[in-house]
């Protein structure tokens, strides 16, 4: 290999700049990964380069060259200008708010948004002198009669957390811009592989790298990338705050990276299988999934997604919360615990009901939302089966 690809990245397709962005071997003596470096403290050879900064890298909380690495990666993989990383994906989503926000500014937030960003909203943002309003998920163009003349931001998400509605991207864009409003996005679900969301109208898209980019339910991180306008404001407030990711996190992030579009089309798989087998089920009454031609949000997601991953809700029909119990506590298969995007199945009971504010939640039964994992699917099949046949039992 005379020159490593990633001199020339742009000219290859998504899963060769998946396998090759942001590392260059012959910069770490032929090595093939970038390793871990740790470091705060960076020498300078001479006082000149040092009053003058001139290096490379100046300290260890604006960078590495492991940090560069998965930066680079997916910077290349977004389409965007550039990306920073987060200790969590909760800190991408705060910091990516952060840097187009100012006092008296008024943010337009999905209701169906991740609950912790909610309530950052709700608590940091609000004692700033953030003013925010929550939006029908379904909202599309129609955003624009919720702006108000200081409305500076609209924070997306899609599909909803736990909720699974799909919002019109591009139409929200489209108004937001057209008044000078940034546009954000937490694109966890589908990660750039499934909805590349610059190219969709994001300036600011958010990955909990944590999900996903790990897919070992080990590690926490998070990325914010931004377009070449909203770029230079990210990473001054990125700066600011110092906010960096740790150096095995971000190593094992980008060992992730290397696999992820394998294990997301497996993981898309399973779950549609496993939300086809739940569809048929007697104790089910709705499946949330957005690629079930029968999901209200199927059209947008045909339109603007080029896949789905292994996260969906479903509505059960009516049963105490012993039946639920029941079932639940009795899973071989299924673990229950928050997080998702690990090799392993999940299952958490979940209602909306409790915490928003602009959208009714209306369902007579309970809620779960489930992570299907890599195992064989018939086990976890057979798993839910008995599981079902306690929550009758308990009934
Ligand atoms: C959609 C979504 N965004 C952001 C996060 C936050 O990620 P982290 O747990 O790394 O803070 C989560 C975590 O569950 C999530 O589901």
């Amino acid at each position: 290999m005379a020159q490593h690809p990633s001199s020339k990245l742009a000219q290859f397709s998504e899963r060769t700049r998946l396998v090759h962005a942001g590392r260059d071997p012959w910069e770490q003596h032929g090595f093939v990964n970038t390793p871990i470096y740790r470091g705060s403290t960076v020498l300078y050879r001479t006082t000149d380069d040092l009053q003058h900064r001139r290096g490379r890298y100046s300290y260890g909380t604006k960078g590495t060259p492991t940090t560069d690495s998965l930066e680079k990666a997916w910077t290349s993989l977004s389409g965007a200008a550039g990306t920073v990383l987060t200790p969590s994906g909760l800190a991408a989503v705060t910091v990516g708010l952060i840097s187009c926000l100012k006092a008296g500014d008024h943010l337009l937030v999905t209701d169906s948004v991740y609950r912790p960003t909610r309530q950052f909203c709700d608590g940091v943002l609000k004692r700033f002198g953030v003013e925010t309003t929550y939006y029908d998920p379904l909202v599309g163009a129609a955003i624009g009669d919720l702006f108000q003349s200081n409305t500076a931001a609209v924070l997306t998400e899609a599909p909803g957390s736990q909720s699974f509605e799909m919002q019109d991207i591009p139409a929200i864009a489209e108004v937001a811009h057209a008044r000078g409003a940034v546009v954000l996005m937490d694109n966890t679900w589908a990660t750039p592989l499934f909805f590349p969301p610059h190219e969709r109208g994001v300036d600011i898209a958010i990955e909990a790298g944590t999900k996903y980019l790990s897919g070992g339910s080990d590690l926490l991180l998070g990325l914010t990338s931004a377009t070449k306008e909203r770029w230079p404001a990210l990473r001054t407030t990125f700066d600011s705050f110092a906010m960096c990711a740790g150096p095995e996190d971000v190593f094992l992030g980008l060992r992730g990276l290397r696999t992820m579009a394998l294990r997301l089309k497996e993981h898309e798989r399973q779950a549609l299988d496993m939300a086809r087998w739940l569809q048929a089920r007697p104790e089910v009454e709705r499946v949330l999934h957005p690629a079930l031609e029968s999901d209200p949000g199927h059209a947008i997601w045909k339109r603007d997604f080029k896949g789905s991953s292994g996260l969906f809700s479903v509505v059960l029909k009516p049963a105490g919360p012993a039946a639920l119990a029941a079932m639940l506590d009795g899973l071989e298969l299924f673990g229950m615990g928050y997080s998702w995007g690990g090799f392993e199945s999940l299952v958490i009971p979940f209602d909306c009901a409790t915490y928003r504010t602009a959208t009714p939640w209306k369902q007579d039964g309970p809620a779960l939302r489930f992570h299907i994992g890599l195992e064989d699917l018939e086990d976890l099949k057979a798993d839910l089966d008995a599981g079902f046949a306690r929550l009758r039992a308990t009934a």
